[in-house]
């Protein structure tokens, strides 16, 4: 704040045209023309009764032609609505609270400042002239200076508005758009609160703010959360860098990350704007596409699953999300659920869970069934057979857990070691056949048990 500065930078520059160097040959009373008349009779003798003072040479500085805004009182020569004879000896012959002068005319300024919770500095002290100028001015709205100095000239707030990115109704010093020069009801005497106050501008935001889902804190408080409106060192004006700024408020995201094992590469590099959007969505989650585009954006070898004859069905609905936690997770794959990423696993309860979430953990647990599944020799399950043993295969032995070309999600191939080994699926109506590489062609029928030679 420099208010001091300003005010001498004003008088400053009222010295320069002041009436004894432009009127020179009217007789001047005694009192001292800079700082007025000391008297009312002194300024009765000045003006001799005129009603006007800008005949002839006198004061015309006031009607010149660069005040292109004229004021009107003083084009009128109504002068003395302002200078008031009985107002001596105050400087000027002026109110020492000027508001009561223009509130006179400008009732509805009075109105708006009397009904307003918050009042600007200068307006509580009846200093309108800090900003107007009363005589007329240059400018519009009888402004001193030019709009993009005159807040600044008192508001020198070091690094306020001087930061690496500054917003552009700030750089034209159109601070008017935002606060009220005289009073408001919003505190900071903004001219609206909340979103509103930004959408008036950033009207591309109104159609996200109004239809699916919207992020708390613009509904609540706006967008100062996170940006600020005026200048700042961050990109967009962000209150933190843009990997810090969600766990200003979702601490519990950033422990819940921290926590996991394994973590998704773009949630603890903090690139949570990847995946969510910081305003308003119209996916649930706030999320910027629909689920397995936003994975397959990142992603992108496996848009080939699509292309597959078959994918598995919560693939095929586009929800990653079934199997994946897209922050991480203790388990390999930043997968939800217990599945071991291995060829063989000894068979233990609770390893599978990931896919007995959906299917039926008989599949790897009962011997013999007529019902539990379909892989079997007459009543001999070859889940459990091949699962369920110290040297288990585990399902991903056999089965593509995203998509394939073979029915049955069985993989045409699958890693051994260092090589990938073949895997043809012939299937038939009451079992199928196979030709893995780790044995002969075997099969299986549900009703004619097949002798399979060993
Ligand atoms: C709307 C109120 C208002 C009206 C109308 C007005 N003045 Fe002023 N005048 C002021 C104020 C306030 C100041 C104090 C200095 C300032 O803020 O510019 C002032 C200062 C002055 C000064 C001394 C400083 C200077 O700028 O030279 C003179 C002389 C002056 N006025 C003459 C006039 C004359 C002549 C008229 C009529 C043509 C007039 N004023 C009309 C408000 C008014
Ligand atoms: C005698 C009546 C009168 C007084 C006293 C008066 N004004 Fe005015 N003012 C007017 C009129 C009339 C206009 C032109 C019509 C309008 O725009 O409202 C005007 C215009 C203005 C404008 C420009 C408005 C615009 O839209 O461009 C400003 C600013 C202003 N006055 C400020 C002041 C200030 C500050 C004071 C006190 C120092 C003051 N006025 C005192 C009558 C007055
Ligand atoms: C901090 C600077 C500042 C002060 C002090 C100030 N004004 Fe203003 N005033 C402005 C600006 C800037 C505008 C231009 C319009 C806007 O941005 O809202 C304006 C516009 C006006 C207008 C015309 C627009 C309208 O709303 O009718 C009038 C009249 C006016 N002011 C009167 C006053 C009066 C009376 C006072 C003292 C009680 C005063 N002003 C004090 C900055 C100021
Ligand atoms: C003549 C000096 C002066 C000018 C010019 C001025 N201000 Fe102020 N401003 C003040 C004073 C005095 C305060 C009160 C400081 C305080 O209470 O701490 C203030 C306070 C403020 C506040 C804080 C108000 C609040 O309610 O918390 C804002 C915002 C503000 N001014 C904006 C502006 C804007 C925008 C402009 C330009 C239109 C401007 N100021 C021009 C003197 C000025
Ligand atoms: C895009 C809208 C916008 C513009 C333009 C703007 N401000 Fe602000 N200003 C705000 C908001 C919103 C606040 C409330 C504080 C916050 O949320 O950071 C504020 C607060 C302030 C404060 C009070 C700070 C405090 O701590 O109370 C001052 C002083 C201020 N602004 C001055 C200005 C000045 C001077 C300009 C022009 C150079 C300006 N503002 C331009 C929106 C704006
Ligand atoms: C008076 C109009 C206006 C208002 C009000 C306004 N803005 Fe802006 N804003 C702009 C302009 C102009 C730009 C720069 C052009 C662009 O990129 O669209 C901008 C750009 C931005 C940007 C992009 C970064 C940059 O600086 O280029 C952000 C973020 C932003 N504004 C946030 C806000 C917020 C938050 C508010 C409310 C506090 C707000 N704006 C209010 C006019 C406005
Ligand atoms: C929760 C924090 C947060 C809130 C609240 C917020 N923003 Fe943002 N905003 C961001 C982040 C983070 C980005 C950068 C997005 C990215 O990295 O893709 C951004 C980007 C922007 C951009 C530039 C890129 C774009 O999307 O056009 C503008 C303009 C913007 N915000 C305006 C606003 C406005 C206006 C509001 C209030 C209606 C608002 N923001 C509320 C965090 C926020
Ligand atoms: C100013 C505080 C704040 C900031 C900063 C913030 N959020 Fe939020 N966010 C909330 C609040 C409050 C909620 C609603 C309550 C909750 O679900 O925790 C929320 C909810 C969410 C939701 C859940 C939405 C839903 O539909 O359930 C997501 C996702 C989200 N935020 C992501 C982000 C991201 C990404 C960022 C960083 C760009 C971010 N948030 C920054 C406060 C914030
Ligand atoms: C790879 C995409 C992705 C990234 C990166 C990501 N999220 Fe999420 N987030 C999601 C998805 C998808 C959901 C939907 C619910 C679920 O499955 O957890 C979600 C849900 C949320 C929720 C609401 C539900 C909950 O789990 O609390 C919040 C809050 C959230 N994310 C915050 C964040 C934050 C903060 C970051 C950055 C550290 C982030 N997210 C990074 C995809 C992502
Ligand atoms: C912003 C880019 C991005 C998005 C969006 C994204 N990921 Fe990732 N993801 C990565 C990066 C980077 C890695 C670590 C490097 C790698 O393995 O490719 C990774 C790793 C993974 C891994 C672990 C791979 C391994 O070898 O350990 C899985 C599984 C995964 N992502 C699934 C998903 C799913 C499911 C989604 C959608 C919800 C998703 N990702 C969205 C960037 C992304
Ligand atoms: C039924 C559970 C399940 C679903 C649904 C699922 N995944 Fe996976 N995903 C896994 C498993 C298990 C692995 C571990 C690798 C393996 O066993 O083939 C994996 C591995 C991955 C990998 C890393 C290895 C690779 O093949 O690149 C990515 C990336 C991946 N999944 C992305 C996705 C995406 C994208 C979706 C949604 C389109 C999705 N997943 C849906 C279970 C699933
Ligand atoms: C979120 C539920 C869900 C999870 C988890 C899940 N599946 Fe599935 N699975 C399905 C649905 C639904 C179908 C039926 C549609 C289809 O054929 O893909 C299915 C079908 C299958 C089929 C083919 C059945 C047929 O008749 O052709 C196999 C094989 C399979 N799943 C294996 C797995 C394996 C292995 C896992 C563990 C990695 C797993 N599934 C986890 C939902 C799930
Ligand atoms: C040795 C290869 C192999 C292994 C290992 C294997 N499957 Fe299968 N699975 C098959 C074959 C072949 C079928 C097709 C049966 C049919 O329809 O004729 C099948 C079918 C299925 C089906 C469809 C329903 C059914 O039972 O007929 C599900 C679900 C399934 N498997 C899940 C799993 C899960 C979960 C695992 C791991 C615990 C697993 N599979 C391990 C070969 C295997």
């Amino acid at each position: 704040m420099n208010r001091e500065r300003f005010l001498r930078i004003i008088l400053a520059g009222m010295a320069l045209i002041s009436p004894v160097k432009e009127a020179g040959s009217q007789p001047l009373s005694s009192g001292d023309p800079l700082t007025g008349f000391t008297t009312s009779d002194e300024y009765m003798t000045h003006i001799k009764g005129e009603t006007s003072c800008i005949g002839g040479q006198c004061h015309a500085q006031f009607t010149v032609e660069e005040n292109r805004f004229g004021h009107e009182p003083a084009d009128n020569g109504d002068c003395r609505a302002c200078h008031i004879a009985e107002e001596y000896p105050n400087k000027y012959g002026l109110e020492p609270d000027q508001s009561i002068a223009c509130y006179r005319c400008h009732r509805n300024i009075e109105r708006k400042v009397r009904s307003s919770r918050f009042v600007h500095g200068p307006i509580k002290s009846g200093d309108c002239t800090s900003c107007h100028d009363p005589h007329g001015s240059g400018r519009e709205f009888l402004l001193r200076t030019s709009y993009g100095n005159m807040c600044s000239l008192c508001h020198n707030l070091p690094g306020f508005f001087d930061g690496e990115f500054t917003h552009q109704p700030v750089k034209d010093g159109n601070c008017g758009l935002c606060h009220d020069p005289h009073a408001s009801d919003y505190e900071s005497r903004l001219t609206d609160v909340g979103a509103n106050l930004c959408i008036v501008c950033h009207e591309d935001m109104v159609e996200g703010m109004t239809g699916g889902y919207v992020h708390d804190p613009l509904v609540k408080s706006g967008c100062t959360d996170c940006h600020d409106p005026h200048s700042g060192n961050n990109v967009l004006r962000l209150k933190d860098s843009t990997g810090q700024i969600c766990f200003r408020c979702h601490e519990e995201k950033r422990n819940e990350i921290d926590q996991y094992v394994l973590k998704h590469e773009p949630a603890v590099k903090g690139q949570c704007t990847s995946c969510h959007s910081p305003h308003f969505s119209k996916n649930q989650y706030l999320l910027v596409d629909r689920i397995d585009d936003l994975c397959y954006s990142c992603h992108k070898d496996n848009r080939v699953w699509r292309e597959r004859r078959f994918q598995h069905g919560p693939v095929a609905q586009g929800n990653c999300l079934a199997c994946h936690n897209p922050h991480g997770s203790d388990n390999a794959y930043i997968l939800r659920m217990a599945f071991p990423h291995r060829f063989y696993a000894p068979y233990e309860k609770g390893i599978y869970s990931l896919c007995f979430l959906c299917h039926k953990e008989a599949l790897a647990t009962v011997e013999k069934t007529e019902t539990v599944t379909n892989f079997r020799n007459g009543e001999v399950n070859l889940h459990r057979l091949h699962v369920n043993r110290k040297k288990g295969r585990t399902c991903r032995a056999c089965h593509d857990v995203h998509a394939s070309d073979q029915e049955d999600h069985l993989r045409e191939k699958f890693p051994f070691g260092s090589v990938d080994i073949p895997l043809y699926y012939v299937k038939t109506e009451t079992g199928g056949r196979c030709i893995p590489g780790c044995h002969k062609e075997r099969g299986y029928d549900r009703f004619n048990m097949v002798e399979n030679i060993k």
